[in-house]
C-alpha cells in the first residue's frame, strides 16, 4: 500500500494553516482596541484578512505608482501604505511636509534609518549612537570646499584622463576623405554609469583622505559598500531580530568591508591619530593635511572611542555611503539629460567659458554658474533619486496641524516625487525645462532662493529642516565641477542616441546602468 497516502497531503496542510490564521486575524480584530491609525486612509489594500500582505506585496512591485496615485487621490492629506511588517504614513502637501520640518523632536531619522536600512547591523552600532561625522560635513567639511577646491579639482582631471582617454579630434589632416574617416574614430565608447561612479569616488575622496582615494581597492570598497548596506537590510528583514546581529556577523558585508577598509588606511588613519596625539592640530612643520581625516579627529578630542582606527574607518565608510551613490545618481541624470537634449550645450558652455575665463577653476566661479545649477536642479527635480523620502519615525505622539494623530514607533515619509510633479507646485511639471530656475532667479531678489542647494517645501531632492542634507553643498560644488570638465573638455553624445530609460524598482529610481556615452576631445 502507498504509504503517502497516510499522511496529509500539502494540499490539506496548507489549508489548514490559512484557515487557521483567517481564524487568528479576526480574533486578533475583534479583541484589538482600535489602531489609532485606523483615522487614516489606508491605499490599496484589500479589505479582505491578509489583505495587509497582498497590499505590502503591491507596494513592493508597484510603490511608486502608488505613492503618485495615493497623492491625487488625497490631496493635502495623509495616507498609508503597508510595508512588510508595519504601515508607513505618506504625507501630502504642503502643509504636512512644513509640520514635519517642524517637528524634530517627536521624529527621529536614527530610528527610521535603523527600521528600513537595519542601521544598526549594516552599518554599524556606533553609527547609530554616535553619528558625529554628520557635524563634521555639516561644518568644517563644507567650510573647507574653498580652500581645497584646487586639489579637488586635479582630481577630476587626472580621474577623466584615466577614465575618459578621448583623443584630440584636432588633427591636421589635408584629405577630406581621411579626415572624416578619422573623425569617425576620434570617438571612444564608455559605460556611463561605470564611469562616472568611480570618478566621483575619487573626486570624493580625494576630499576625504588625499592621494589614497587612487588605490582601486579602496574604490571598489567604496563604491560597493552602500549596495551591501542595500542588500544586507533586505535579508535582514527576513529574519527574526535575535539572529540578525549573529547572522550579520557571519555573512554580513559589515566585518569584511572594515577590516578590507582597514588593511589599507590603517597605517595612514594610525599615524594621524598619533601625529593628533602629540601635537594637535598645530603640526610642528604646519603640514597637517586639510582633509576629512583632520576634521574628523578635531571633532574627536575627548572622545577616546571615536579616536580609533576602527571608529574611523567605519566613519569613513558611512561618509561614503551617503556621497557616492547619491552625487554619481545626480552627475548621470544630468548627463543623460544633456547628452539626450544637445541644443542645451552651446549655452552652458558659454556660461562656463565665461566664468572661468574670469574666475579661474574656484568654489566661486561654481557659484556664478546659474545656468548649470538650474540644469542639475531641475534634472534632480524631474528625478530625486526615489518616489518616497524624508523618513522618520515618530518617537512621541504626534498631532499634525490638520488634527490627524500618529502614534509613538509610527514610520512616515513623504512623496517627493509626486510633489515635485505636481501642477500646483510646477508649471508643466512633466516637462523638463532645464532652465527654469535660472530663469526665477533672474527676477529681482529671487537670486538665493531657487539654487539648487536650498530645500523647499515643493524641493526635496536633499530633504528638508534640520536634518536636510549636510552635504548638499559639497555635492552640488562637486557636480558642476565634474560637468564643467566635461563641457569644456569633451564632444559627448549618447551610443544610442535617446535619452536612456531610467531604471525603476519599488519606490527606488536610479539612472540608466548600462547606457553607454561617447566622448572625443573638443574639436
Ligand atoms: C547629489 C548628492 C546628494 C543627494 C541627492 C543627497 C540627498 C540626501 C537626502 C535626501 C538626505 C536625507 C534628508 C532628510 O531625510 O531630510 C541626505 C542626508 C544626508 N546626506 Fe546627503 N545627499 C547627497 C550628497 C551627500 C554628500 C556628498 C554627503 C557627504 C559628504 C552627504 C551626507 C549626508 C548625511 C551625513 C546625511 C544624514 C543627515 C542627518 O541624518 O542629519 N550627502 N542626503
Ligand atoms: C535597531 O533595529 C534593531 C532591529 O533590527 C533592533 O534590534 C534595535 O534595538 C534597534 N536599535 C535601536 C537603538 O532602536
Ligand atoms: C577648515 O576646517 C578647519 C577645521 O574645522 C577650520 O579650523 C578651518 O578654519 C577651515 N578652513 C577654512 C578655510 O575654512
Ligand atoms: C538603458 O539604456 C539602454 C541603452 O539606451 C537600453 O537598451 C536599456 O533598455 C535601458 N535600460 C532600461 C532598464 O530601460
Amino acid at each position: 500500500m502507498d504509504s503517502s497516502s497516510d499522511r496529509l497531503s500539502p494540499g490539506t496542510i496548507t489549508a489548514a494553516v490559512v484557515v487557521g490564521l483567517v481564524i487568528l486575524q479576526v480574533i486578533r480584530k475583534f479583541f484589538n482596541p482600535p489602531d489609532p491609525l485606523d483615522a487614516i486612509p489606508s491605499f490599496r489594500i484589500p479589505s479582505y484578512p491578509f489583505g495587509f500582505y497582498v497590499g505590502s506585496w503591491n507596494y513592493v512591485k508597484n510603490g511608486r505608482a502608488i505613492t503618485e496615485e495615493g497623492y491625487l487621490k488625497y490631496p493635502g492629506k495623509a495616507f498609508k501604505v503597508a510595508l512588510a511588517n508595519r504601515w508607513l504614513v505618506l504625507l501630502n502637501g504642503r502643509t504636512l511636509i512644513d509640520d514635519l520640518r517642524k517637528a524634530d523632536d517627536s521624529l527621529s531619522v536614527a530610528e527610521a534609518t535603523n527600521s528600513t536600512l537595519q542601521l544598526e547591523h549594516t552599518m554599524g552600532h556606533e553609527q547609530y549612537h554616535d553619528p558625529y561625522q554628520v557635524a563634521v560635513i555639516r561644518s568644517a567639511m563644507t567650510r573647507n570646499v574653498s580652500a581645497c577646491f584646487p586639489v579637488i579639482r586635479s582630481e577630476v582631471v587626472a580621474a577623466f584622463e584615466d577614465l575618459v582617454p578621448a583623443k584630440d579630434g584636432n588633427l591636421d589632416i589635408p584629405n577630406p576623405i581621411l579626415l572624416w574617416l578619422t573623425s569617425l574614430v576620434d570617438w571612444i565608447s564608455v559605460p556611463a554609469m561605470q564611469t562616472i561612479l568611480p570618478i566621483v569616488s575619487r573626486v570624493s575622496n580625494r576630499f576625504f583622505i588625499g592621494l589614497k582615494c587612487r588605490d582601486p581597492d579602496y574604490i571598489k570598497i567604496t563604491t560597493q559598500y552602500a549596495l551591501d548596506v542595500v542588500s544586507n537590510s533586505l535579508w535582514l528583514h527576513l529574519m527574526p531580530s535575535i539572529l540578525r546581529p549573529t547572522a550579520m556577523y557571519l555573512f554580513g558585508h559589515l566585518e569584511p568591508a572594515t577590516r578590507a577598509t582597514m588593511k589599507l588606511l590603517g597605517p595612514l588613519l594610525q599615524y594621524r591619530i598619533d601625529m593628533d596625539d602629540q601635537y594637535g592640530p598645530d603640526w610642528p612643520e604646519g603640514d597637517r593635511p586639510n582633509d576629512m581625516i583632520s576634521w574628523l579627529l578635531d571633532e574627536a578630542r575627548g572622545y577616546p572611542n571615536r579616536r580609533t582606527v576602527r571608529t574611523m574607518t567605519r566613519t569613513l565608510l558611512n561618509v561614503n555611503f551617503g556621497a557616492i551613490h547619491t552625487t554619481t545618481q545626480g552627475t548621470l541624470h544630468a548627463l543623460y539629460n544633456l547628452a539626450g537634449n544637445l541644443q542645451y550645450v552651446e549655452p552652458l558652455r558659454e556660461e562656463v567659458e565665461s566664468v572661468v575665463r574670469t574666475e579661474g577653476w574656484t568654489k566661486a566661479a561654481m557659484g556664478k554658474l546659474v545656468k548649470l545649477d538650474s540644469f542639475l536642479k531641475e534634472s534632480a527635480r524631474i528625478v530625486p533619486g526615489g518616489a518616497v523620502a524624508l523618513m522618520r519615525q515618530v518617537t512621541k505622539d504626534f498631532m499634525f496641524s490638520d488634527g490627524i494623530m500618529v502614534p509613538a514607533g509610527t514610520l512616515i515619509g513623504v512623496p517627493i516625487l509626486a510633489e515635485h510633479h505636481d501642477e500646483a507646485n510646477y508649471e508643466n511639471a512633466d516637462v523638463f525645462d532645464p532652465f527654469r530656475f535660472s530663469r526665477m532667479r533672474e527676477k529681482a531678489g529671487e537670486g538665493i532662493k531657487h539654487q539648487m542647494v536650498t530645500p523647499a517645501l515643493d524641493y526635496l531632492s536633499f530633504g528638508i529642516g534640520r536634518h536636510a542634507c549636510p552635504g548638499r553643498f559639497f555635492a552640488v560644488n562637486e557636480q558642476k565641477l565634474l560637468l564643467s570638465h566635461i563641457l569644456l573638455t569633451y564632444d559627448f553624445k549618447l551610443k544610442d542616441g535617446v535619452r536612456p530609460e531610467d531604471e525603476w524598482v519599488a519606490i527606488l529610481g536610479s539612472a540608466n546602468s548600462t547606457a553607454e556615452l561617447m566622448f572625443r576631445k573638443r574639436q
